[in-house]
Protein backbone atom coordinates (compact mmCIF):
# COMPACT_ATOMS: atom_id res chain seq x y z
CA UNK A 1 0.00 0.00 0.00
CA UNK A 2 1.09 3.17 -0.80
CA UNK A 3 0.60 5.05 2.75
CA UNK A 4 -2.20 7.16 1.25
CA UNK A 5 -4.77 6.49 4.14
CA UNK A 6 -6.13 9.25 5.97
CA UNK A 7 -4.40 11.45 3.79
CA UNK A 8 -6.44 14.86 3.03
CA UNK A 9 -6.24 15.89 -0.69
CA UNK A 10 -7.52 18.80 -2.68
CA UNK A 11 -7.98 17.91 -6.31
CA UNK A 12 -8.44 20.82 -8.59
CA UNK A 13 -10.64 20.02 -12.14
CA UNK A 14 -11.67 16.66 -10.62
CA UNK A 15 -14.95 16.91 -12.45
CA UNK A 16 -14.11 14.98 -15.27
CA UNK A 17 -11.69 13.36 -17.13
CA UNK A 18 -8.03 13.01 -15.63
CA UNK A 19 -9.32 15.07 -12.35
CA UNK A 20 -12.12 12.81 -12.18
CA UNK A 21 -9.61 9.44 -12.29
CA UNK A 22 -7.14 11.14 -9.62
CA UNK A 23 -10.06 11.77 -7.16
CA UNK A 24 -11.25 7.85 -7.48
CA UNK A 25 -7.67 7.11 -7.30
CA UNK A 26 -6.64 8.36 -3.81
CA UNK A 27 -10.40 7.63 -2.86
CA UNK A 28 -9.84 4.10 -3.52
CA UNK A 29 -6.52 4.41 -1.25
CA UNK A 30 -8.40 5.16 1.31
CA UNK A 31 -7.69 9.28 1.10
CA UNK A 32 -10.47 11.99 1.77
CA UNK A 33 -10.75 14.17 -1.67
CA UNK A 34 -11.62 17.66 -1.78
CA UNK A 35 -13.18 17.61 -5.48
CA UNK A 36 -12.64 21.28 -6.72
CA UNK A 37 -14.04 22.07 -10.27
CA UNK A 38 -15.28 25.46 -11.92
CA UNK A 39 -17.89 23.37 -13.19
CA UNK A 40 -20.25 22.54 -9.97
CA UNK A 41 -22.68 20.25 -11.94
CA UNK A 42 -19.57 17.84 -12.71
CA UNK A 43 -17.66 18.42 -9.77
CA UNK A 44 -20.54 17.90 -7.26
CA UNK A 45 -21.90 14.41 -9.01
CA UNK A 46 -18.20 13.47 -8.55
CA UNK A 47 -18.19 14.11 -5.06
CA UNK A 48 -21.90 12.57 -4.60
CA UNK A 49 -20.32 9.02 -6.06
CA UNK A 50 -17.06 9.75 -4.01
CA UNK A 51 -19.26 10.93 -0.73
CA UNK A 52 -16.40 13.15 -0.44
CA UNK A 53 -16.77 17.62 -0.41
CA UNK A 54 -17.14 19.71 -3.23
CA UNK A 55 -16.10 23.15 -3.60
CA UNK A 56 -16.43 25.29 -6.65
CA UNK A 57 -12.79 27.06 -7.76
CA UNK A 58 -11.83 29.09 -10.78
CA UNK A 59 -7.58 28.43 -10.87
CA UNK A 60 -7.70 31.45 -12.47
CA UNK A 61 -8.44 33.69 -9.73
CA UNK A 62 -6.19 33.77 -6.43
CA UNK A 63 -9.20 34.56 -4.51
CA UNK A 64 -10.98 31.87 -5.38
CA UNK A 65 -7.94 29.24 -4.47
CA UNK A 66 -7.56 30.72 -1.46
CA UNK A 67 -11.08 29.97 -0.14
CA UNK A 68 -10.51 26.62 -1.89
CA UNK A 69 -7.65 25.51 0.44
CA UNK A 70 -9.02 27.22 3.16
CA UNK A 71 -12.42 25.19 2.94
CA UNK A 72 -10.41 22.19 2.44
CA UNK A 73 -8.95 22.92 5.38
CA UNK A 74 -11.73 23.10 7.23
CA UNK A 75 -13.99 20.45 5.92
CA UNK A 76 -10.73 17.94 6.23
CA UNK A 77 -8.80 19.03 8.99
CA UNK A 78 -5.71 19.90 7.20
CA UNK A 79 -4.13 19.90 3.44
CA UNK A 80 -1.41 17.21 2.79
CA UNK A 81 -1.55 16.96 -1.30
CA UNK A 82 -2.79 19.42 -3.98
CA UNK A 83 -2.99 18.01 -7.07
CA UNK A 84 -2.86 20.85 -9.93
CA UNK A 85 -5.06 19.59 -12.82
CA UNK A 86 -7.32 22.06 -13.88
CA UNK A 87 -6.18 22.70 -17.44
CA UNK A 88 -7.84 24.35 -21.04
CA UNK A 89 -7.09 23.79 -24.26
CA UNK A 90 -5.96 26.19 -26.30
CA UNK A 91 -7.78 27.31 -29.80
CA UNK A 92 -4.99 26.25 -32.34
CA UNK A 93 -3.05 29.13 -34.33
CA UNK A 94 0.46 30.02 -34.81
CA UNK A 95 1.93 33.06 -32.63
CA UNK A 96 1.71 35.06 -35.96
CA UNK A 97 -2.15 34.45 -35.74
CA UNK A 98 -2.91 34.30 -32.46
CA UNK A 99 -5.47 36.01 -30.29
CA UNK A 100 -4.72 37.98 -27.15
CA UNK A 101 -7.50 37.23 -25.71
CA UNK A 102 -6.72 32.54 -26.25
CA UNK A 103 -2.90 33.49 -24.87
CA UNK A 104 -4.49 34.89 -21.94
CA UNK A 105 -7.12 32.81 -21.39
CA UNK A 106 -4.61 29.78 -20.99
CA UNK A 107 -2.20 31.12 -19.51
CA UNK A 108 -4.13 32.39 -16.72
CA UNK A 109 -5.74 28.57 -15.89
CA UNK A 110 -2.88 26.28 -17.02
CA UNK A 111 0.17 28.91 -15.71
CA UNK A 112 -0.90 31.56 -13.24
CA UNK A 113 -3.69 28.96 -11.83
CA UNK A 114 -0.74 26.09 -10.60
CA UNK A 115 1.31 28.94 -9.55
CA UNK A 116 -1.74 30.57 -7.29
CA UNK A 117 -2.03 26.65 -5.93
CA UNK A 118 1.08 26.35 -5.01
CA UNK A 119 1.50 29.38 -3.60
CA UNK A 120 -1.35 29.29 -1.24
CA UNK A 121 -0.70 25.95 -0.35
CA UNK A 122 3.31 26.13 0.32
CA UNK A 123 2.03 28.98 2.66
CA UNK A 124 0.34 26.24 4.85
CA UNK A 125 2.90 23.23 4.20
CA UNK A 126 5.94 25.36 5.59
CA UNK A 127 3.96 26.02 8.60
CA UNK A 128 3.05 22.34 9.24
CA UNK A 129 6.55 20.82 8.18
CA UNK A 130 5.20 18.84 5.66
CA UNK A 131 3.15 18.74 2.00
CA UNK A 132 3.06 17.35 -1.53
CA UNK A 133 2.23 18.90 -4.67
CA UNK A 134 1.86 17.10 -7.81
CA UNK A 135 1.62 19.37 -11.10
CA UNK A 136 -0.56 18.24 -14.29
CA UNK A 137 2.14 19.25 -17.04
CA UNK A 138 2.15 17.57 -20.37
CA UNK A 139 4.76 16.05 -23.22
CA UNK A 140 3.80 19.79 -24.40
CA UNK A 141 6.78 20.86 -22.15
CA UNK A 142 9.17 18.50 -23.65
CA UNK A 143 7.69 18.90 -27.09
CA UNK A 144 6.72 21.72 -29.06
CA UNK A 145 2.79 21.07 -30.54
CA UNK A 146 2.80 22.99 -33.76
CA UNK A 147 -0.13 26.09 -33.28
CA UNK A 148 -0.52 25.62 -29.37
CA UNK A 149 1.87 28.58 -28.37
CA UNK A 150 0.09 28.79 -24.56
CA UNK A 151 -0.29 25.51 -23.97
CA UNK A 152 3.10 24.58 -24.77
CA UNK A 153 4.91 27.70 -22.98
CA UNK A 154 2.20 26.88 -19.87
CA UNK A 155 3.26 23.63 -19.63
CA UNK A 156 6.95 24.31 -20.34
CA UNK A 157 6.40 26.60 -17.18
CA UNK A 158 4.72 24.33 -14.59
CA UNK A 159 7.83 21.80 -15.32
CA UNK A 160 9.93 24.26 -14.35
CA UNK A 161 7.82 26.28 -11.25
CA UNK A 162 8.01 22.00 -10.22
CA UNK A 163 11.45 22.16 -10.55
CA UNK A 164 12.07 25.78 -8.68
CA UNK A 165 9.85 24.42 -5.76
CA UNK A 166 11.38 21.27 -5.17
CA UNK A 167 14.53 23.04 -4.56
CA UNK A 168 13.62 25.70 -2.69
CA UNK A 169 10.91 23.78 -0.54
CA UNK A 170 13.08 20.65 0.23
CA UNK A 171 14.16 22.03 3.40
CA UNK A 172 10.79 22.21 4.83
CA UNK A 173 10.12 18.66 4.08
CA UNK A 174 7.60 19.25 1.34
CA UNK A 175 8.03 17.28 -2.35
CA UNK A 176 7.04 18.94 -5.92
CA UNK A 177 6.58 16.72 -8.53
CA UNK A 178 4.79 16.66 -11.88
CA UNK A 179 3.43 14.31 -14.09
CA UNK A 180 3.59 14.64 -17.72
CA UNK A 181 0.31 12.91 -20.10
CA UNK A 182 0.51 11.84 -23.45
CA UNK A 183 -2.59 12.43 -25.31
CA UNK A 184 -5.61 10.90 -23.44
CA UNK A 185 -9.49 10.68 -25.01
CA UNK A 186 -10.85 12.78 -22.19
CA UNK A 187 -13.81 15.07 -22.44
CA UNK A 188 -11.10 18.33 -22.88
CA UNK A 189 -9.78 15.93 -26.22
CA UNK A 190 -13.36 15.21 -27.57
CA UNK A 191 -14.12 18.85 -27.46
CA UNK A 192 -11.18 19.34 -29.32
CA UNK A 193 -11.64 16.65 -31.99
CA UNK A 194 -15.10 18.30 -33.01
CA UNK A 195 -13.64 21.48 -33.50
CA UNK A 196 -10.80 19.72 -36.54
CA UNK A 197 -12.38 18.97 -39.95
CA UNK A 198 -11.76 14.97 -39.34
CA UNK A 199 -12.64 14.38 -35.71
CA UNK A 200 -12.40 10.38 -36.10
CA UNK A 201 -9.05 11.36 -37.69
CA UNK A 202 -7.84 13.00 -34.68
CA UNK A 203 -9.26 10.40 -32.35
CA UNK A 204 -6.87 7.69 -34.41
CA UNK A 205 -4.05 10.29 -34.69
CA UNK A 206 -4.32 9.87 -30.45
CA UNK A 207 -4.33 6.20 -30.55
CA UNK A 208 -1.16 5.70 -32.77
CA UNK A 209 0.46 8.69 -31.43
CA UNK A 210 3.04 6.47 -28.76
CA UNK A 211 5.67 3.84 -29.34
CA UNK A 212 3.10 1.87 -26.77
CA UNK A 213 0.41 0.94 -28.83
CA UNK A 214 -3.36 1.87 -27.65
CA UNK A 215 -3.72 5.04 -25.80
CA UNK A 216 -2.65 6.44 -22.28
CA UNK A 217 -6.04 6.05 -19.70
CA UNK A 218 -7.16 8.75 -17.34
CA UNK A 219 -6.44 5.44 -15.09
CA UNK A 220 -2.74 5.58 -16.45
CA UNK A 221 -2.08 9.16 -15.61
CA UNK A 222 -4.06 8.91 -12.20
CA UNK A 223 -1.66 5.76 -10.88
CA UNK A 224 1.70 7.86 -11.78
CA UNK A 225 -0.27 10.68 -9.85
CA UNK A 226 -0.90 8.56 -6.61
CA UNK A 227 2.38 7.29 -6.59
CA UNK A 228 4.36 10.85 -6.45
CA UNK A 229 2.00 11.41 -4.68
CA UNK A 230 2.88 8.44 -1.80
CA UNK A 231 5.40 8.03 0.73
CA UNK A 232 7.01 5.26 -1.90
CA UNK A 233 8.11 8.31 -3.88
CA UNK A 234 8.99 10.11 -0.09
CA UNK A 235 12.96 10.64 -2.00
CA UNK A 236 11.65 12.05 -5.16
CA UNK A 237 11.16 15.72 -5.77
CA UNK A 238 11.62 18.28 -8.98
CA UNK A 239 10.51 15.39 -11.69
CA UNK A 240 8.43 15.77 -14.32
CA UNK A 241 7.15 12.26 -14.83
CA UNK A 242 6.36 11.24 -18.89
CA UNK A 243 3.22 9.29 -18.77
CA UNK A 244 4.00 8.45 -22.15
CA UNK A 245 4.51 4.98 -23.71
CA UNK A 246 7.95 6.39 -24.77
CA UNK A 247 7.10 9.41 -27.06
CA UNK A 248 9.35 11.55 -25.68
CA UNK A 249 11.84 8.60 -25.56
CA UNK A 250 12.24 8.86 -29.60
N1 LIG B 1 -6.16 14.95 -22.08
C1 LIG B 1 -4.90 15.01 -22.51
O1 LIG B 1 -4.57 14.50 -23.59
C2 LIG B 1 -3.86 15.69 -21.68
C3 LIG B 1 -2.51 15.54 -22.05
C4 LIG B 1 -1.54 16.19 -21.29
C5 LIG B 1 -1.89 16.95 -20.21
N2 LIG B 1 -3.21 17.09 -19.88
C6 LIG B 1 -3.52 17.94 -18.73
O2 LIG B 1 -4.28 17.19 -17.79
C7 LIG B 1 -5.17 18.06 -17.08
C8 LIG B 1 -6.59 17.52 -17.16
O3 LIG B 1 -6.96 17.46 -18.53
P1 LIG B 1 -8.29 16.69 -19.03
O4 LIG B 1 -7.98 16.20 -20.39
O5 LIG B 1 -8.76 15.76 -17.98
O6 LIG B 1 -9.28 17.95 -19.17
P2 LIG B 1 -10.89 17.97 -19.15
O7 LIG B 1 -11.30 19.22 -19.90
O8 LIG B 1 -11.41 16.68 -19.63
O9 LIG B 1 -11.23 18.18 -17.61
C9 LIG B 1 -10.74 19.34 -16.96
C10 LIG B 1 -11.56 19.65 -15.72
O10 LIG B 1 -11.01 20.89 -15.21
C11 LIG B 1 -12.09 21.80 -14.97
N3 LIG B 1 -11.61 23.17 -15.15
C12 LIG B 1 -11.37 23.83 -16.31
N4 LIG B 1 -11.02 25.09 -16.06
C13 LIG B 1 -11.03 25.24 -14.71
C14 LIG B 1 -10.77 26.32 -13.85
N5 LIG B 1 -10.43 27.54 -14.32
N6 LIG B 1 -10.85 26.12 -12.53
C15 LIG B 1 -11.20 24.92 -12.03
N7 LIG B 1 -11.50 23.85 -12.79
C16 LIG B 1 -11.42 24.02 -14.13
C17 LIG B 1 -13.16 21.41 -15.99
O11 LIG B 1 -14.45 21.88 -15.58
C18 LIG B 1 -13.04 19.90 -16.01
O12 LIG B 1 -13.84 19.29 -15.01
C19 LIG B 1 -4.99 19.44 -17.72
O13 LIG B 1 -4.08 20.20 -16.97
C20 LIG B 1 -4.41 19.12 -19.08
O14 LIG B 1 -3.70 20.19 -19.64
C21 LIG B 1 -4.20 16.49 -20.59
Amino acid sequence: MRNLGGKTVLVTGGGAGIGEAIVRRFVAEGARVMIADIDAAAGKAVADVCDMPFVQLDVGDVASFEQAIAATVVQLGRLDILVNNAGVASLRAPIHASTLENWHRVINVNLNGVFYGMRSALARFVEQGSGVIVNLSSIAAMVAFPELPPYNAAKAGVSQLTREAAVEYARYGIRVNAVAPTGVWTPMNARTALETDDPAGFEKGLTNMNPMPGTASAEDIAAAVAFLASDDARFISGVTLPVDGGYTAV
